[in-house]
């Protein structure tokens, strides 16, 4: 497709979007009273406008019923969380029976891992990727160290190859068959937080299996981005946040997917709890647990209501739309602004590199050769929302819910400013 770097080709591909509408769904922050351009909904997603009812009609029903709400309120309390399994299973390629929201995404993590990494003397090695987000990095060392091994030895990392910026597939296969028969478990972010690569996580996760390690993914930047079938693909887990591209707001409840075969079944291990064990018995009190038929076994506590609120809003937007529809327009909404970065670099005689790969999805890492922080502070000041990772990178993710073809244009514009103003 060729584009064009101006304001009303940008326009014209914004009157084109099936998706235009959905900006209007947003609220926007402002800076100097403009409305902001956004690009870090892979850090935190903008709010729905339809977000605050859910969360007001809560409100209003503890305010109305209190206690009784947990059985009388028009969505009770006690199985509230479940309306979430179906939407969420399409997002990420599973059956509504392998979904469950819980916790945040760390904890989630940890909690599946009390039930697929279970280390023995021979088999008790983790691979995951190298600079792993640093949370993943912590909960390894400390799950490794909890089970009596040391982490140094127990977690492999797969590397990038000396001057590449993105993984190669055939590295983290050839790690995994040759660490072989000591693998226990390989833990990854499927959507790499830095420089935005979506692994071949089919291929890996069959790696995985082929040598009889489970297989789990962190889909922190993965879920509502990139198409997943983890259902599919067998994997035996993965959690994710809500916060990012799923625009539930600030540490918002994870979600989590177990695969079916490990549904239904009392000899899995597992940290317990009252709301994990089944429905039509939980209220006797009883000392026995009988784990759920669902994912919903793994749930201990019972669910924050006024977490979960927003949740449900935004998966009714992913439900209404689609991923197909999101993913379409994400390609072309990234691809326009790849095309917009190469258009601004020879304009000023600057170079700018895009370390993220062709297997990617919103988001462009792109590293600033010699511009660096003043620039990004340059584009906060001026109404462009972006963050900045060292050593010299500045993360951009357009997300096909609410950003236009002409913020693309825009922010190029004021990228250019920025750097002549220098
Ligand atoms: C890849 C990845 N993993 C884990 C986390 C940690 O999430 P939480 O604070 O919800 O546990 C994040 C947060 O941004 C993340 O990006």
């Amino acid at each position: 497709m060729t584009f064009k770097n101006t304001l009303s080709y940008a326009q014209e591909l914004d009157k084109e979007d099936p998706l235009r509408s959905y900006r209007n769904e947003f609220h926007f922050p402002k800076v100097k009273g403009k409305q902001v351009i956004y690009f870090t909904g892979n850090s935190l997603g903008l709010q729905p406008k339809r977000t605050k009812k859910y969360v007001d009609d809560v409100m209003d029903d503890w305010a109305q019923l209190a206690v009784e709400g947990h059985f009388y309120s028009e969505k009770p309390w006690w199985d509230y969380h479940e309306r979430l399994a179906e939407p969420l299973s399409k997002v990420v390629g599973a059956l509504p029976k392998e979904i469950s929201v819980m916790n945040t995404l760390t904890v989630n993590l940890h909690l599946l891992m009390v039930s697929f990494y279970r280390p023995t003397a021979k088999r008790f090695k983790i691979i995951c990727e190298e600079k792993a987000f640093p949370s993943d990095q912590y909960m390894l060392q400390s799950q490794a160290r909890f089970h009596g091994f040391d982490p140094e030895v127990t977690i492999v990392e797969v590397k990038k190859r000396e001057g590449e910026h993105a993984w190669r597939t055939e590295d983290f296969l050839d790690k995994i068959n040759e660490v072989g028969d000591e693998l226990a478990l390989v833990l990854i972010g499927g959507v790499n937080y830095y420089n935005g690569q979506v692994l071949d996580m089919e291929a890996i996760t069959k790696a995985g299996k082929s040598v009889g390690a489970s297989v789990g993914w962190d889909l922190a930047h993965g879920v509502g981005n990139v198409a997943l079938k983890l259902h599919d693909w067998g994997a035996d887990f993965a959690a994710w946040c809500s916060y990012k591209y799923m625009n539930s707001g600030p540490g918002n409840a994870s979600g989590i997917y177990v695969h079916e075969q490990y549904l239904n079944r009392k000899d899995i291990p597992r940290f317990e709890g009252w709301w994990g064990t089944k429905k039509d018995t939980r209220f006797l009190m009883k000392p026995e647990f009988e784990p759920m038929e669902n994912a919903d076994a793994w749930q201990i506590s019972n669910a924050p209501i006024l977490s979960v609120a927003p949740y449900l809003a935004s998966l009714e937007l992913f439900e209404e739309v689609g991923m197909p529809a999101l993913i379409e327009k994400r390609n072309k909404i990234v691809a326009y602004l790849a095309f917009v970065l190469g258009e601004i670099a020879a304009e000023v005689d600057s170079s700018f590199e895009i370390i993220t790969p062709k297997d990617r999805g919103c988001q462009l890492s792109v590293f600033l050769h010699g511009e660096g922080k003043a620039l990004f502070t340059y584009l906060m000041e001026n109404g462009v929302i972006t963050d900045w990772r060292e050593p010299n990178v500045i993360r951009l993710a357009p997300a096909p819910f609410y950003s236009s073809f002409e913020d693309m244009y825009r922010f190029g514009q004021i990228l250019k400013q920025g750097i002549l103003s220098k």
